[in-house]
């Protein structure tokens, strides 16, 4: 059964997702963590940061699964997955950057990329703690709505609403990756525990079509309904359309 935690805004829902993710590592110092980046765990990570710097917390035998990377960005480029998590969490905690682990954005074929992943997440795996963020349209990680669900690590063609919404990030909406890797289902599913962060009203309708309607590829979150430990950190804007 899924758990809600209501976020009173943005610094609470960080503080209450950084709890669940910092009594991983206390529980379990050499917890596999699978990542996701955006704006949602930015407040979380920001917040395991804190506590790391103030004695709290060791990430020395963490690793970390991140969930996707657009295709054509390396880790220098300020856009790409990398980047983002090496500014608001790497670069800041004591984790071994040996044991970071995301798709490689200029591996020469992007298929043998996906599938050197996929063998990666088997062999480190199963994940302990997945954080997700949600899509406008419902996507977690890079997969898209479809007709069927993805299990591996894969290339995706970014659907029009993805690129929109990524936009914000990039000078010009055509300087938008237009392909990504994505983590599947499958490594997903497979994590122990998941939280998902979600907050503001334009995520409303993906949530509630998620976890309120029917579990359908069109809406890629709706597979978390056949999970047995998924808890959702959301603001009651992200929340106003559950009964
Ligand atoms: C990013 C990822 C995506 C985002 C989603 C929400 O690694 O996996 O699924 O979680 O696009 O993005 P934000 O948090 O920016 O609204």
């Amino acid at each position: 059964m899924m758990k809600i935690i209501v976020a009173q805004n943005g610094q609470d829902m960080g503080r209450k997702a950084a709890s669940i993710i910092a009594a991983q590592v206390v529980l379990k110092p050499d917890s596999v963590l699978g990542l996701a980046t955006g704006s949602s765990p930015v407040t979380t990570y920001r917040q395991l940061v804190e506590w790391y710097k103030n004695g709290d917390l060791d990430f020395s035998r963490v690793t970390t699964i991140n969930l996707d990377e657009y295709v054509g960005l390396g880790h220098d480029n300020d856009q790409s997955y990398f980047y983002f998590m090496r500014e608001n969490l790497f670069k800041d905690i004591n984790i071994n950057m040996d044991n970071v682990f995301l798709p490689n954005g200029l591996a020469a074929d992007p298929d043998a990329e996906c599938a050197r992943y996929e063998a990666l997440i088997a062999e480190k795996g199963p994940i302990d703690l997945q954080v997700l963020g949600i899509g406008v349209n419902g996507h977690i990680g890079f997969n898209e709505p479809d007709s069927t669900f993805e299990c591996f690590t894969h290339v995706v063609e970014l659907t029009q609403s993805t690129i929109d919404a990524n936009a914000r990030f990039f000078a010009t909406a055509d300087a938008v990756p237009k392909r990504a890797m994505s983590m599947g289902m499958q490594g997903i599913m497979q994590a122990k525990r998941i939280v998902m962060l979600a907050s503001g009203e334009q995520k409303a309708d993906a949530l509630y079509k998620a976890f309120c309607g029917k579990i359908d590829p069109a809406v890629p979150a709706s597979i978390l309904r056949l999970h047995p430990d998924v808890t959702l950190v959301a603001d009651a804007a992200a929340l106003s359309k559950f009964d």
